[in-house]
């Protein structure tokens, strides 16, 4: 069942906070010496000088995924985000620093040889880690461009020795309604979930991310473990994830769950195709608060394109 609500993207541009009045906020703080105090304060990622995996960066940057538009400084990237579990609003860093993330246990299941339970730690010393800068487009029309470190997806799968049945990537975010108090807000399906093909999974731009800016990611951006899927609106790179689960049948994310004639499976990014209720024609780099055109498959359709083919009845945007 679909109850009408008003969700924290839904509101139409023009009511949203302008990005100049967010930028001039912080100006203010800095300038009025609160800026001071606010040093004194917690940041996000400060708990990466304690992580247990801090030894692991800054991993070598592939050159093959740099890009021409400027690095989102690391200030706005760690308090400006969408992560429901501790807000329907963009600054969630702070609740989001009462996530505990060791231990970190991620469990692969489903279709698969043999499940596997292992705690991230081990994981992520069998993987390949690098750093990319892509670029990151969320559904709302703002983007920014972010040095992640993390390896691929397709690594994770191969790990993960799946069955020659499964077609699909299922993956799943913690659940602990007493730290994420957004998960008591029962009308939302958690917990959050996503899906991608195999072939997607398989894609070389799917990336599992888990550092940021030459360390490991902020809780506010999904720690210790999260997706990035750089052609896709934002939603579908879901954060902190606790399963994986590889599966025939085609999983039903929390967004399509919710609402679904606003957001679908594919949800690829295209300028030419608007949300029901706002353009997508162009998007707000945070990097510069500049509007700028969005670009098909934001920019990675050399990379994306063959997925896509031949599949031209079904809704691969939005
Ligand atoms: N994952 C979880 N678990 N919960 C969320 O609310 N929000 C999504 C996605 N992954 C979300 C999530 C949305 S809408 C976007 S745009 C991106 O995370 C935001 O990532 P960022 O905060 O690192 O920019």
């Amino acid at each position: 069942m679909y109850v009408k609500r008003q969700r924290g993207w839904e509101i139409p541009e023009r009511l949203a906070t302008p990005e100049s009045v967010y930028f001039n906020r912080r100006q203010i703080l800095a300038a009025s010496g609160l800026g001071l105090a606010a040093a004194a304060l917690p940041r996000p990622g400060r708990a990466a000088e304690t992580d247990p995996t801090a030894d692991l960066y800054p991993a070598p940057r592939n050159s093959k995924y740099t890009i021409e538009r400027p690095v989102t400084p690391e200030s706005i990237n760690t308090t400006y985000n969408n992560f429901y579990e501790f807000g329907t609003q963009k600054d969630i860093w702070e609740a989001a620093e009462a996530l505990p993330i060791r231990p970190w246990e991620v469990k692969i299941d489903g279709l698969v040889e043999k499940e596997i339970t292992t705690d991230f730690d081990t994981l992520i010393r069998r993987m390949p880690l690098e750093e990319r800068l892509y670029r990151h487009r969320c559904v709302e029309a703002w983007s920014m461009t972010v040095p992640w470190t993390g390896f691929p997806v397709s690594e994770l799968v191969k790990y993960a020795n799946p069955l020659g049945d499964a077609q699909y990537l299922r993956m799943e975010t913690f659940m602990m309604p007493d730290v994420a108090t957004g998960q008591k807000q029962i009308w939302y399906p958690w917990p959050y979930v996503e899906g991608i093909t195999m072939a997607e999974a398989n894609n070389e731009l799917a990336f599992m991310v888990t550092g940021a800016y030459g360390k490991p990611v902020a809780k506010s951006m999904g720690a210790p473990i999260r997706i990035h899927l750089p052609w896709k609106y934002g939603f579908k790179s879901i954060k902190s994830i606790v399963r994986f689960t590889f599966t025939d049948e085609r999983p039903v994310s929390f967004w399509e769950e919710l609402g679904p004639s606003e957001y679908g499976f594919w949800a690829n990014v295209n300028p030419e195709v608007a949300h029901p209720r706002w353009s997508q024609a162009t998007e707000r780099d945070l990097a510069t608060n500049e509007r700028i055109p969005t670009r098909l498959y934001n920019g990675y359709t050399e990379y994306v394109a063959d997925l896509y083919t031949g599949m031209e009845d079904q809704r691969l945007f939005m």
